[in-house]
């Protein structure tokens, strides 16, 4: 397992022993400084808080280091220099580089640049592994397995990186899906033709009403509003798929509600306090769950 490119790398058995790490390392009294003498390069040239926070935090806290472009301002991306050099500069100094870029396909290209292995963080439309694994990994936990689980994927399913390798990473397990977006913003095919090799059964819906009683998992992602010339219509969609309290009380009392965050229109504030909003447990199990991948990919 050299680089993390895709969601759909991953097999079941390699899925389930990244969890025992990360449930191990969360469980240590102590954290093992594994990663004293290594280097991380965060690169987002792409906005970013939790993502590259997350990396960071789990580097510094296994006793290693970081180095960062933060963003492609300032660097010198700005002054025009291709990713491909930036790729051969990081190979140099780093020892392991988590990337996020604005387009799709855009971190394979730049894996296949240099020697270090890279973990994509996000490539536009594309995929964003880690964040799929910390939000299974955070379902596992607290369900003890993923078979057999019904899945609710509701929001931008065409432009959201997380919502496709969802249903990609997760397919692996036993699941069923439901699709929950506008017609125009639906999931991909590619995705779907995966979901059918697997034999795993899907729905699509517009209304989230009509299916809130089937979930076990409720998986949302705000309107992309950046892949959008029409930015009224945007914010038009994205109010029809805010998620309230009275809706999550009409789900199952297991009911598990995910969120990668930001929240613009997708969960209000007054759901934070239920016993089935996981996003923000997420977020701390996914600093546990970047330390066991790293450790993984420099073992
Ligand atoms: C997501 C992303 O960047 O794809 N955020 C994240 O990494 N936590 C979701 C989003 O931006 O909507």
């Amino acid at each position: 397992m050299k680089h993390i490119l895709t969601s759909d790398q991953f097999s079941r058995e390699e899925l389930l022993e990244i969890f025992e790490e990360a449930r191990k390392l969360q469980e240590a009294a102590e954290l093992p400084q594994i990663m004293k003498g290594k280097i991380l390069a965060t690169v987002f040239l792409e906005p970013s808080t939790r993502t590259r926070l997350s990396f960071e935090t789990a580097m510094l806290r296994l006793g290693g280091q970081v180095i960062s472009i933060p963003n492609a301002e300032n660097s010198s991306l700005n002054k025009g220099e291709t990713v491909e050099d930036t790729g051969r500069m990081i190979d140099i100094f780093a020892d392991i580089i988590a990337i996020r870029v604005p387009k799709r396909g855009q971190v394979e290209e730049f894996s296949r640049q240099v020697t270090k292995p890279v973990v994509n963080a996000g490539d536009g439309t594309g995929d964003h592994p880690t964040q799929i694994l910390l939000d299974l990994y955070t379902i596992w936990k607290n369900r003890g397995t993923l078979d057999g689980l019904t899945m609710g994927l509701m929001g931008d399913c065409a432009h959201s990186r997380v919502l496709r390798g969802m249903a990609r990473m997760s397919s692996v397990f036993e699941m069923n899906y439901v699709f929950i977006s506008p017609v125009e913003l639906r999931m991909e095919e590619d995705v779907k033709r995966l979901l059918a090799e697997r034999g795993r059964g899907v729905r699509e819906t517009i209304s989230l009403a009509e299916v809130i009683g089937e979930l076990d998992v409720l998986d949302v992602n705000r309107i992309r509003h950046e892949y959008f010339e029409d930015q009224e219509r945007a914010q038009e969609i994205g109010k029809q798929f805010i998620l309230t309290k009275e809706m999550v009380l009409k789900g199952r009392q297991q009911l598990i509600v995910l969120d990668p965050l930001p929240r613009i229109n997708t969960v209000l504030p007054e759901i934070d306090e239920l016993p089935q909003a996981k996003y923000f447990e997420a977020v701390e199990n996914g600093v546990f769950v970047r330390m066991a991948l790293m450790k993984r990919m420099l073992d």
